[in-house]
C-alpha cells in the first residue's frame, strides 16, 4: 500500500514529451522550480530527429531533477507523488520520463500520476500568480472556461468544466498552428523553430502588407495545410522576379503570415465564446508565447467583454510546472496511475 500524505501535498513532476526535459515540484499547487533544459542538438537537422531527443533526455533527466530539488529546497522525503507526461509526444521521449518517475515513486513507495500533455497545457492557466506570484495576485479562470490551445502539434479549442473534465470541441484537420509557424519559417529560410523567429521579425513589419488565405472550414475546427500551400506559391513567383524578395521583405512577410495566423485562431474562438456563451477565455501552448498573438487576443478580449487569462511566458512553452498543477488536481481526486501503466504516443481524450 503505497503512502498518501496527510500534509502539504508536494509533486515532482516530469515532462519529457519532445524536445525539453523538464523537471518541477510543487507544494499544495503553488510552483517552486520549473527547469527546463532544452536540446540544441536538433537545430542543424531543421526539426526534431526522435532519436536523438530520447538520448538528450536520458542525459538531462537526473541533473534536471536534481536542479529542480535544490531549488525547491525539497527533499525525497517531503515529496508526496511523483507524476509524468504520459501522452501525447515522442514515444522514445515519453518513456526516459516515464520508466524515470515509476522508478522514482516505486523507490519511495509513493503515488504515481499520468498526466496528459494538451491537459495541462491548458491547466497552465490555474498556475496561481504566473505571471507575477509577489505583486500580482491575478485571479484564475472561473469555470467552464475556453481555451484555444496551440502548440507544436495540436491546435484545439476547449471547454473547461472542471480541472479534470475538459471538452474538444474544436481542433485542426491538418497541421497544427505551430507547424504552420515552423514550416512558414523554414520556406523564408530560418530555422527551427521558427516561430519564435517569425514572431521576432513580425515586431518591425507591416502586416498589410501581403495578403494570404483565410480558409473556410465549417464549425469549430481549423485548417493550416492551404495557407503553406499559399505562401509556397507566393514565395516561388517572388522569387522568379527577384532572387532576393525574401531578404528585402522579411518583416513584412513575417508580420503578414502572422497576421493571417493569429486572424484564423482568433476567429474560430470568437465564434466558439459566440456559441457556448462563455466569457472567461484563456490561450495555453507554445504559440501562446507569440507576442502579436497574445496582444490580438487581449484586445479582443476588451472589445467583447471577455476576462482573457494567458499562462506566464515560461509556463507557454513546453514545461514540467503545467504537469505538476493538473497532477496536483489529480491527486486531490485521488486519480492515481498503476505502475503497469505506459506511455502513448498518441492517446485521445
Ligand atoms: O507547446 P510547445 O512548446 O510544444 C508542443 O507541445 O508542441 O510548442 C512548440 C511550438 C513550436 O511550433 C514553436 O515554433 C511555437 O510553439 N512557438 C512559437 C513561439 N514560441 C514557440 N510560435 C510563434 N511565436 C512564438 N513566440
Ligand atoms: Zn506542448
Amino acid at each position: 500500500m503505497q503512502k498518501i500524505s496527510e500534509g502539504p501535498v508536494t509533486i515532482l513532476a516530469i515532462e519529457s514529451s519532445c524536445d525539453e526535459t523538464s523537471c518541477a515540484i510543487s507544494r499544495d499547487g503553488v510552483i517552486l522550480s520549473n527547469i527546463i533544459a532544452g536540446q540544441a542538438v536538433h537545430e542543424q537537422y531543421g526539426g526534431v530527429v526522435p532519436e536523438l531527443a530520447s538520448r538528450a533526455h536520458m542525459q538531462n533527466i537526473v541533473p534536471v531533477v536534481d536542479a529542480a530539488m535544490k531549488k525547491a529546497g525539497c527533499t525525497m522525503d517531503q515529496l508526496s507523488a511523483i507524476a509524468f507526461t504520459q501522452s501525447p509526444g515522442l514515444i522514445g521521449s515519453l518513456l526516459v520520463g516515464s520508466q524515470f518517475a515509476k522508478s522514482l515513486a516505486m523507490a519511495l513507495d509513493i503515488p504515481l500520476l499520468a498526466v496528459h500533455h494538451m491537459q495541462a497545457h491548458v491547466l497552465a492557466n490555474l498556475i496561481p500568480g504566473s505571471a507575477n506570484p509577489v505583486a500580482d495576485p491575478a485571479p484564475l479562470p472561473s469555470f467552464p472556461f475556453l481555451c484555444l490551445t496551440v502548440s507544436g502539434g495540436h491546435t484545439q479549442i476547449v471547454v473547461c468544466h472542471s480541472p479534470l473534465r475538459l471538452e474538444v470541441i474544436g481542433e485542426t484537420l491538418d497541421d497544427a498552428a505551430g507547424e504552420a509557424f515552423d514550416k512558414s519559417a523554414k520556406l523564408l529560410g530560418l530555422p527551427y523553430p521558427g516561430g519564435p523567429l517569425i514572431d521576432k521579425h513580425a515586431k518591425e513589419g507591416d502586416a498589410s502588407r501581403f495578403s494570404f488565405p483565410e480558409p473556410q472550414i465549417p464549425g469549430l475546427n481549423f485548417s493550416f495545410s492551404g495557407l503553406k500551400t499559399a505562401i509556397l506559391y507566393f514565395l516561388q513567383e517572388q522569387r522568379a522576379k527577384d532572387p532576393e524578395f525574401v531578404e528585402k521583405n522579411l518583416s513584412d512577410i513575417c508580420a503578414s503570415i502572422q497576421g493571417r495566423i493569429i486572424s484564423i485562431l482568433l476567429n474560430k474562438l470568437k465564434k466558439a465564446a459566440r456559441t457556448t456563451g462563455i466569457k472567461d477565455l484563456c490561450i495555453a501552448g507554445g504559440v501562446s508565447a507569440n507576442s502579436g498573438l497574445r496582444q490580438a487576443f487581449r484586445e479582443t478580449g476588451e472589445s467583447l467583454g471577455w476576462r482573457t487569462f494567458i499562462p506566464a511566458f515560461q509556463y507557454c512553452t513546453d514545461n514540467a510546472a503545467m504537469i505538476a498543477i493538473t497532477a496536483h488536481y489529480k491527486y486531490l481526486a485521488g486519480d492515481f496511475a498503476p505502475l503497469s501503466v505506459s506511455a502513448s504516443a498518441r492517446a485521445e481524450w
